[in-house]
C-alpha cells in the first residue's frame, strides 16, 4: 500500500472509532455527541464508501430538529459527564435532549455532495431530510438576520467559539450570577489552546439566559444581550440555499421562497463589508463595530458565490505568511495566537470549504489549499486544528471531520471517486 492508500485507510479509521451506529462523535472524551456542521462533514466521509451511513448521520441531526425549525448544535443522545454544559444546563426543548442554539448550515450543501455520489439512493433519502432543511434556513431567516445578514445570539453559534469577531460583544456582558460550574475542556486538553475562562462565564451566562426564557426566540430577541453579524452564518446559509434551490428543483418542487431568500442574503453579505480594511467582517450588531478581522470565514465569500479583487488579494497576503491554508485569523493580527483554537490556528474543515468555492469561482488559490490541506494532514496526522506556521497539531486528536476532510477532498482518491 503506498502511504495515500494508508492515509486514506487511516482516515476511515477514525470516523469508524468515533461512529456510535447512527451518529458520529467528534472525539471521544473532548466532545462525546453529535454536533450539527461535525456530522455533515462526517456524511460526506461516510460518503466515500459507505452510502447508506452518510444519509444515516445526516437523518440523525435532523432527528433532533425543534418544531419552530430550529437544528441544535449538540444532539445529547446518550449523557456523558466529561462534557460541560449538559443537557441539564441547556434544556432545549426539542425531541432528543439538545442545545438551545444552531450552528453554521452547511448541511444542505454537503448533502448535496453525498446525493452526487449516488443519485438514484439520494432522491429517495433526501427528500423527507429537504422539508427539514427548508425549516431550518426558515427559522434562520425569521430569527437571525440584520440588515440582510446572518447574526448569532451565542459564540458557539457561529462555530468559531472563541474568534475575535466576538470579543466585542463579549465585553459588554457582566456574567453577574453565572454561579459556579466546573469547565470539563481543560481536563482533556491543554488549558492553552482553549478559550479562557473570562469566555466561558460569558458563554455559560447566555446559555443560562436563554434557558430561562425557554428558548423562545421571540423573547430572547428582546433586550437581547449578544447579537454579532457573522460572516460564517451568512456565507454558509447563502451558500447552502443555493444547493437546497438546487436539490429542490430535482426533487420538483416549488423553490420560489428560496430564492427570494438567496437575493435577501447577497445584499445582506454587502453588509458584511468592511469598507476601511476592504474585506469581509464580522459586525457587533449592538455597537455598530467592526471585528477589524480579517479570519477564514471572511474567506467563504466564494463559497458564497461572491468574488471581488480586495479579497483575492487579501487572501494571497494571509496565504504568504503561513505555511498551511488559511489561519483563522491573519497571522498579521496583534491578536493572533497560532495554538488557540479559533485566534490563529488553521481548520482542514474551513479550508475544505474555502477552497471549493475559490476552484468552483476559477481562482487557482483553490487547488494550493487542497494540496497544504493534504500536506498538513499527512505530515501532522488527524487533529482537531493545527498552527498555520509549523502545522503541529492541536486539540483534539482523532477528530471526526479532519478524517472526512481528507477522504472527501483533499486525498487524491477523493478527485477519482
Ligand atoms: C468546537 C468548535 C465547533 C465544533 C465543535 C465540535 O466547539 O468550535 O466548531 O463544532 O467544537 O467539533
Amino acid at each position: 500500500m503506498t502511504n495515500l492508500q494508508t492515509l486514506d485507510e487511516k482516515a476511515r479509521t477514525v470516523l469508524r472509532q468515533n461512529d456510535k451506529g447512527h451518529y458520529t462523535v467528534p472525539t471521544h472524551g473532548l466532545y462525546p455527541y453529535q454536533w450539527n456542521w461535525d456530522s455533515a462533514f462526517a456524511a460526506v466521509g461516510f460518503a466515500n464508501y459507505d452510502i447508506d451511513r452518510a444519509w444515516v448521520e445526516l437523518e440523525s441531526l435532523f432527528a433532533g430538529q425543534w418544531d419552530d425549525g430550529m437544528v441544535p448544535h449538540i444532539l445529547f443522545h446518550q449523557e456523558d459527564p466529561g462534557y460541560f454544559p449538559g443537557p441539564d444546563v441547556w434544556q432545549g426543548r426539542g425531541p432528543i435532549p439538545s442545545s438551545g442554539i444552531s450552528q453554521p448550515p452547511v448541511a444542505a450543501t454537503l448533502a448535496r455532495r453525498v446525493f452526487d455520489k449516488n443519485p438514484d439512493v439520494g432522491r429517495e433519502r433526501l427528500s423527507p431530510l429537504y422539508d427539514r432543511m427548508v425549516a431550518w434556513h426558515r427559522w434562520f431567516m425569521d430569527w437571525r438576520l440584520d440588515d440582510g445578514a446572518v447574526c448569532i445570539d451565542h459564540p458557539w453559534e457561529s462555530g468559531r467559539d472563541n474568534a475575535p469577531d466576538w470579543d466585542r460583544g463579549m465585553g459588554s456582558i457582566d456574567p453577574v450570577g453565572v454561579g459556579e460550574y466546573t469547565r470539563r475542556d481543560t481536563t482533556h486538553v491543554n488549558s492553552d489552546m482553549r478559550p479562557t475562562r473570562y469566555d466561558y462565564d460569558r458563554y455559560i451566562w447566555l446559555v443560562q439566559r436563554g434557558a430561562r426564557l425557554g428558548w423562545q426566540q421571540s423573547e430572547i430577541v428582546k433586550d437581547i444581550p449578544f447579537r454579532v453579524a457573522d460572516p460564517t452564518m451568512t456565507f454558509t446559509l447563502l451558500r447552502a440555499n443555493r444547493d437546497l434551490l438546487a436539490l429542490g428543483a430535482l426533487l420538483g418542487r416549488d423553490t420560489s421562497e428560496i430564492a427570494g431568500w438567496i437575493e435577501i442574503l447577497e445584499a445582506g453579505a454587502q453588509s458584511l463589508w468592511n469598507p476601511q480594511r476592504q474585506h469581509y467582517d464580522g459586525r457587533d450588531v449592538l455597537s455598530g463595530s467592526w471585528a477589524d478581522s480579517l479570519s477564514n470565514a471572511s474567506f467563504l465569500c466564494w463559497y458564497a458565490g461572491l468574488d471581488s479583487e480586495p479579497m483575492r488579494r487579501a487572501l494571497r497576503e494571509v496565504l504568504a505568511n503561513v505555511t498551511y491554508g488559511i489561519p483563522s485569523l491573519d497571522s498579521r493580527d496583534t491578536r493572533f495566537d497560532g495554538k488557540r483554537y479559533w485566534r490563529g490556528p488553521v481548520w482542514g474543515m474551513m479550508n475544505m470549504l474555502a477552497g471549493l468555492g475559490m476552484s468552483e469561482m476559477g481562482l487557482p488559490e483553490g487547488e494550493v489549499l487542497r494540496r497544504s490541506t493534504a500536506k498538513l494532514i499527512s505530515e501532522h496526522g488527524f487533529a482537531e486544528y493545527f498552527d498555520p506556521r509549523d502545522g503541529a497539531p492541536a486539540g483534539g486528536q482523532s477528530f471526526t471531520w479532519t478524517a472526512a476532510v481528507w477522504l472527501g477532498w483533499a486525498s487524491p482518491s477523493a478527485e477519482a471517486n
